[in-house]
């Protein structure tokens, strides 16, 4: 299937893996679950900029309980942190986190890396709990185990754009969630 979409030169979008239908209703399912555990918390959903935005957008939606939203920004450090993880903070967070039930929204689990550090980061601020929503995992790449308390989709391991994820800040918008496919030069 050929994807409606404009492509960069010297990329192209190969298969679509998620089809927006398929996205919307497994976010409507985790909002749902979601809702059930933390009614009556007041519970805090943190979206990492800029990956998670539509995916935390639409499962805000999809939760129909008394919530509340902050953002970090957060950016990896070069070569020489890839064994630590250590990220860096772009844009922290608003509000303290003491005694808030703590929800991170990510859009990708890769090596688990980011989501180790940020959560261990969180967790020292006293919050009551600092559970994990993810919508992709692509568990062949794990380098450290991070609970992932709430997924989407388990895929294969394949560059994925689309629904937040980029490639060079390309494809964010697309609807859907698409392999994507580098032409090698010659
Ligand atoms: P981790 O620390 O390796 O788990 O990194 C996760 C981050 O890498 C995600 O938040 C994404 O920004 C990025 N990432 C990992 N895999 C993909 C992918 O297939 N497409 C786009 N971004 C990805
Ligand atoms: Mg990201």
């Amino acid at each position: 299937m050929k994807p409606i979409y404009a492509e960069f030169p010297g990329e192209y979008l190969e298969d679509v893996l998620l089809p927006a239908e398929k996205i919307q209703a497994r976010v409507g399912e985790l909002g749902a679950a979601i809702a059930a555990e933390y009614a009556g918390k007041n519970p805090l959903l943190v979206c990492i900029l800029k990956g998670a935005s539509p995916f935390h957008a639409d499962l805000i939606r999809s939760i129909h309980i008394p919530l509340a939203v902050d953002f970090i920004a957060v950016a990896s450090y070069g070569q020489s942190t890839k064994t630590t993880g250590e990220v860096k903070l772009i844009k922290d967070l608003d509000k303290s986190l003491t005694s808030r039930h703590v929800l991170i929204v990510e859009d990708i689990v890769d090596t688990g890396l980011t989501l180790n550090y940020l959560k261990h980061l969180l967790e020292n601020r006293g919050p009551a709990s600092v559970r994990i929503c993810a919508l992709l995992s692509k568990p062949a790449r794990r380098i450290v185990e991070v609970p992932i308390d709430y997924l989407g989709f388990e895929i294969p391991d394949e560059f994925v754009v689309g629904y937040g994820l980029d490639y060079s800040e390309r494809y964010r918008n697309l609807p859907y969630i698409g392999v994507l496919r580098l032409a090698v030069d010659s």
